[in-house]
């Protein structure tokens, strides 16, 4: 990150360090093979990208952004969770993960399906756990509901089944279980992309939009409570965390064909994933990439968003999206 990085992040990453030393130590003094695993897994932490958004959100109504640090937790532990199942032979059999050999090299497939699981299960213990008093049970129940809604059967875990069985449209497009974006917001979302990448576009709508969203919501709703449940500023992070996701996709579908970022490089190529970049150029992929953030970001800016929050707080997530995908060179302003 950039010089000005550090002043914006000032309230933010010191919070954040400190939970994640907290997940660390809670599996280092397991002293248990899994908890050994788990350790091996969060010793290279990978960008935070989500933990970092969950806790932007929830300062976007400055109240304390260790509202929102378990909701962070608990976020990432889902996401190292999803890396790890990702990595194996069944899935996108890769042999590296952050620069190091992927958990089912380094230890084996057994100990790696089941560090996902407990990742996983673990997850909501520190969302219960970790939970202001402020919030009660339920706001603490609409949390719950919104991750494994997003995340589960119908969310990002459906999202990693299209993408390794590689559907048609049609078959996403029916499904009864709908929890994405409106099917009014998904058709204006492919009304701009060529037909071919419909179907990438849904899918990374599932696979990696659904854990976006979850972590502007969930933010957002822990920096605030169930009050803000039905405001109008819910749908617009939602709809944000959903195309940042998507978009967020994307561009590591440019990566993976270009080099090595501490992942194995043309996976996606050797595994026949039908991603944007192999069916038309990568510079228009990173161009369709950036006109959909710009439109993003200026929603945030834009729409009349809820009374507490404040300007520069938007402005300051708008920033970080733009440190997240400085290809994009998104206009801030
Ligand atoms: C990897 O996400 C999976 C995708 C959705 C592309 P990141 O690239 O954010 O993973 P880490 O946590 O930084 O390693
Ligand atoms: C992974 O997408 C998405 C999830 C884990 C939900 P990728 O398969 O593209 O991620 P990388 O490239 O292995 O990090
Ligand atoms: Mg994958
Ligand atoms: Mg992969
Ligand atoms: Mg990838």
């Amino acid at each position: 990150m950039g010089h000005g990085a550090q002043t914006r992040l000032d309230g933010i990453l010191p919070v954040w360090q400190q939970g994640y030393a907290e997940l660390q130590g809670f599996y280092q003094e397991q002293g248990t093979p899994l908890g050994d695993a788990i350790t091996y897994v969060l010793a290279k932490p990978g960008k935070q990208h989500r933990a970092i958004l969950t806790l932007l959100s929830c300062d976007l109504l400055d109240q304390g952004v260790r509202r929102a640090l378990g909701v962070a937790q608990a976020i990432e532990l889902i996401h190292a969770y999803s890396l790890i199942h990702d990595d194996l032979p069944a899935m996108d059999n890769a042999d590296t993960r952050r620069g190091q050999p992927s958990l089912h090299k380094a230890m084996d497939e057994t100990t790696a399906i089941l560090a996902g699981d407990a990742l996983l299960t673990d997850a909501f213990s520190w969302l219960v756990k970790t939970c202001p008093s402020s919030w009660g049970a339920a706001t603490l129940c609409r949390m719950i509901d919104i991750i494994t809604e997003l995340t589960g059967s119908h969310g990002m875990v459906l999202g990693q089944l299209y993408d390794s069985h590689n559907p048609d449209i049609q078959t996403l497009l029916s499904a009864k279980s709908w929890v994405l974006v409106s099917r009014e917001e998904l058709n204006t979302i492919l009304a701009r992309l060529p037909a071919p990448l419909h179907l990438p576009a849904v899918i990374n709508l599932y696979k990696t939009g659904a854990l976006f969203a979850s972590c502007l919501v969930m933010g957002f709703l822990a920096g605030g409570g169930e009050s803000l449940l039905r405001c109008d500023t819910i749908k617009v992070l939602r709809l944000v965390g959903f195309k940042l996701g998507l978009v967020y996709q994307m561009v590591d579908d440019v990566r993976d064909m270009s080099s090595d970022y501490g992942k194995p490089a043309l996976r996606d190529h050797d595994l026949d994933k039908n991603t944007m970049p192999r069916i038309i150029s990568s510079r228009e992929v990173m161009a369709f990439a950036g006109q959909m953030l710009n439109r993003a970001c200026q929603d945030l800016l834009t729409q009349d968003l809820a009374g507490p929050v404040a300007r520069d707080k938007l402005e300051n997530l708008v920033w970080y999206i733009n440190q997240m995908l400085p290809e994009l060179r998104v206009s801030e302003t």
